[in-house]
């Protein structure tokens, strides 16, 4: 089968990628075809260990819809949804729609628009992620977002960098701006603020003019200082429950395992949110199916939020990562501005990423892992 992408503009030729693709770019008065019929992609076959993972030269690349953006991926980071969804995470939904290409996050170019893309022209340099339900990933030489889901990238960082924030930024953005609506001068506490995801987190607050604390490993503690977390403190060694209870307006739990949610809920103010990133729903119902798991995930979550809002005044929630182009424009402007930044402790090429799953799930390097598509 083949696709056919109509540019206004001229797409720029990735040269070292041409015997991968069939390239064809023609003119038609002021307009420019370009048909890309298959890329190489990272497919996922079947569920299960870094090892079922593909490198192939020969995957489709689908039709555009009008709103999406063609983009010649440069490099696409590592979130822990890819390798958990590799090894079978959200199964229920995912299982029927196998192969599967993973990757959320992206930074590239520009490779081609659809006919209502207004913001975005062939060329432009872009970073974006993808909705955590997306079948057609972005470990792909040529990947699709819709345009909202994109925006510009700043010159100032390599597109290494830019593909390491926008999942976890935006997971941050969803929970604290949508679901807590956090204002300046609250006080917010990230529990695990060494991660991508807790990381973003503090600096999107410390943005917002709040008052921030972090709790982490040690070795994360100087990181979390010099982003303007005003405490980053040890958990394995403070007894934070008693010093810090009732000081919060919202906590953000990455970790989410019974310990650290009732540290967070026992350090919110009344009226505070307590947001958990380790929601129930794909779990149950990937083990009771959805017609049981579902219905048993909402119970779940209904009988937490009655149960802590009569015994604590707090609202309680599990949240997720959501494409948000408000808060993609507000994650472009405080990465211009050097205020977000999620650091990368180590590059693969795309085609070793069975050894980068394999060092995720080892936990051999604990940062932000990314892979490169040149
Ligand atoms: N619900 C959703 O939609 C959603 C979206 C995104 C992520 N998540 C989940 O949220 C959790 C966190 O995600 P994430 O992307 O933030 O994961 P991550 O970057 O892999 O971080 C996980 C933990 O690893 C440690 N770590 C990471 N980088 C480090 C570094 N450079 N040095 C030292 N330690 C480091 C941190 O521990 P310390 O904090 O203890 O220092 C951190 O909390 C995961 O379980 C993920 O599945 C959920």
């Amino acid at each position: 089968m083949r696709s056919l992408f109509r540019s206004k503009h001229l797409i720029s030729s990735p040269s070292n990628h041409i015997n991968n693709l069939h390239y064809s770019p023609y003119k038609l008065g002021f307009t420019v075809r370009t048909i890309i019929t298959t890329c190489r992609a990272v497919l996922l076959p079947r569920f299960g260990s870094a090892d079922v993972l593909e490198v192939r030269d020969d995957v489709r690349v689908p039709d555009l819809k009008s709103n999406e953006v063609l983009v010649r991926a440069r490099a696409v980071s590592v979130n822990p949804l890819d390798t958990r969804m590799r090894a079978g995470y959200g199964r229920s939904l995912f299982e029927s729609l196998l192969p599967l290409i993973l990757g959320r996050d992206v930074s590239g170019e520009v490779a081609a628009v659809g006919a209502s893309v207004q913001t975005l022209k062939v060329g432009q340099e872009v970073f974006g992620a993808l909705h955590p339900t997306a079948v057609r990933g972005t470990y792909a030489d040529y990947a699709i977002l819709s345009e909202d889901q994109l925006t510009k990238k700043p010159t100032t960082i390599s597109h290494v960098e830019a593909s390491a924030i926008p999942f976890a930024a935006l997971t941050a953005w969803r929970a604290l701006k949508s679901t807590a609506r956090i204002t300046k001068g609250q006080r917010v506490l990230v529990v695990g603020g060494g991660g991508a995801v807790g990381y973003s987190a503090v600096q999107l607050a410390v943005a917002a003019g709040c008052a921030v604390s972090a709790t982490c490993e040690s070795e994360s503690i100087e990181r979390l200082l010099a982003a303007g977390a005003e405490q980053a403190l040890d958990y394995t060694s403070e007894d934070l429950e008693v010093t810090l209870k009732g000081q919060y307006n919202a906590v953000l739990d990455t970790i989410g395992i019974q310990q650290t949610e009732r540290m967070g809920i026992n350090l919110l103010k009344r009226g505070g949110h307590y947001m958990t990133l380790q929601g129930e729903s794909a779990s149950l119902t990937d083990r009771y199916g959805l017609a049981i798991g579902l219905p048993m995930a909402t119970a779940i979550l209904l009988k937490k939020q009655m149960q802590y809002r009569l015994s604590h005044g707090i609202e309680y929630y599990w949240t997720y990562m959501r494409t948000d182009a408000e808060g993609l424009d507000e994650i472009h402007r405080l990465t211009v501005s050097g205020r977000l930044k999620v650091p990368v402790q180590k590059t693969f090429p795309i085609t070793q990423v069975r050894e980068a799953h394999n060092a995720k799930d080892k936990r051999t390097i604990p940062g932000k892992v990314v892979l490169e598509l040149d």
